[in-house]
């Protein structure tokens, strides 16, 4: 079974649009499976979930939607804390928080805190987060430890690099899933997929039930991984 999964959580506005309601209520659509992705977890021995849930490049929205969705993750981060806490899930956040509103980056803060003693599942959630931007702020953490004589740039390597990165402390994702039909990996996770495999399914994210989930991690465990290597 795959250790970790990631999940580009896509469709939500076509899901809304079909309905012919607004994208935002696709996303609270969409809001509401993550609790059943998460619950998912730990029968199907994922320790690790993590899912895109801001992009970088999802500025570029229109403000009603940008505003609409900084909503819904306060209230989600409100409504759910407890319960996240209390089915033991660590909560973590990549992404560059700098851009964020003070009370939705105080908000992470406290759920980081509160469940950091927990260990059955851990959720990271990824916010303003792009992967050439993770490894562009990486690059300009180490190359400040360079510049004070710290680190020695003769001592640079994929290791040393990866110690910077907001997934420092993550193992790389196993298996990454993108929903609604588009075979993109939109700068998610760039570094850390490097081996990882990937499953692009037609559902839309608000309709992707832990039954699909559980066909999907499940046909992972028959796949057969190579890391670069031949195998006999
Ligand atoms: C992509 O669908 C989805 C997003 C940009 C937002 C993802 C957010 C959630 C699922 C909300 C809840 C998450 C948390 C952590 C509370 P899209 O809008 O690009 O859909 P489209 O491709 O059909 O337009």
């Amino acid at each position: 079974m795959p250790r970790h999964v990631a999940v580009i959580m896509d469709g939500n506005g076509r899901w809304a649009q079909a309905r012919g309601r607004p994208r935002l209520y696709g996303h609270h659509a969409g809001a509401k499976r993550v609790r059943e992705i998460v619950e998912a977890c730990p029968d199907f021995g994922v320790e690790y979930l993590t899912i895109f849930a801001f992009s970088t490049e999802n500025w570029k929205r229109t403000q009603a939607e940008v505003s609409g969705l900084m909503r819904l993750f306060r209230r989600y981060l409100t409504r759910e804390a407890q319960a996240l806490f209390e089915s033991g899930v660590r909560v973590r956040f990549i992404g560059d928080r700098v851009r964020l509103d003070e009370t939705l980056v105080r908000m992470m803060d406290e759920l980081e805190l509160m469940t950091a003693g927990n260990s059955r599942v851990h959720l990271t959630v990824a916010l303003n987060y792009g992967g050439r931007d993770e490894v562009a702020r990486a690059t300009k953490r180490l190359a400040r430890e360079v510049a004070a004589g710290r680190l020695d740039p003769e001592t640079v390597d994929e290791t040393t690099l990866a110690r910077f990165l907001d997934t420092y402390v993550l193992p790389d994702p196993d298996l990454v899933i993108r929903t609604s039909g588009e075979a993109r990996i939109s700068n998610f996770l760039l570094w850390q997929s490097a081996y990882a495999e990937y499953e692009f399914v037609d559902t839309l994210w608000p309709d992707f039930t832990r039954a699909e989930f559980a066909r999907v991690v499940t046909g992972f465990a028959s796949r057969e991984r190579r890391f670069g290597a031949v195998l006999g």
